[in-house]
């Protein structure tokens, strides 16, 4: 039995190392924590995707009584540019996430179904995502979804 190492790229940057456009959609999801219906967490999470043309949208996480029918904000946000603009990828998603006490300090990291989400947006456009994930200590930067899911299931994998 042979033993296996798998190696994930990411970088660590301080907000002002990011370029103006990335810099900008960590501000934008960091602001979208205000749009967070978190009544039952009372974690606010918010998501800024930048599309293909240039252009930007924000999703934030919306709860519900019956739990199950919530969703994340990266969902919101992806799916909602994905009603509007089929035509468009997404190149970049930034998340930023605030409890009682302010925003986290180590990045946040989207959950297991965002990740599941994002790869099949890689796989749709045949481009990566850029993820941008927001703490106070500073920005997880990832070139693309499969840093945060290696071992990853995709239509491919069918046929
Ligand atoms: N949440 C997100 O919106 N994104 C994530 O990546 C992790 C979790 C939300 C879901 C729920 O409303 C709250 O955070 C607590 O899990």
């Amino acid at each position: 039995m042979k033993e296996l190492k798998i190696e994930i790229n990411y970088k660590f940057a301080q907000p002002e190392e990011l370029s103006k456009e990335d810099q900008e959609l960590v501000q934008m999801a960091k602001d979208a924590t205000r749009n967070s219906y978190a009544n039952y967490s009372k974690f606010c999470v918010g998501a800024a995707i930048r599309l293909s043309d240039g252009s930007t949208m924000i999703g934030a996480n919306q709860e519900n009584a019956a739990f199950p029918s919530g969703l994340c904000a990266e969902r919101t946000a992806i799916f909602a540019a994905q009603a509007q603009h089929p035509e468009l990828a997404v190149t970049t998603l930034a998340i930023a996430a605030k409890n009682e006490n302010g925003f986290i300090e180590e990045p946040i990291s989207p959950c297991g179904a965002c990740r599941q989400v994002i790869l099949e947006i890689e796989d749709r456009y045949k481009a990566p995502v850029k993820i941008l994930l927001y703490g106070t200590d500073g920005v997880y930067v990832l070139n693309s979804v499969k840093d945060l899911l290696p071992f990853c299931f995709v239509d491919a994998n069918m046929h």
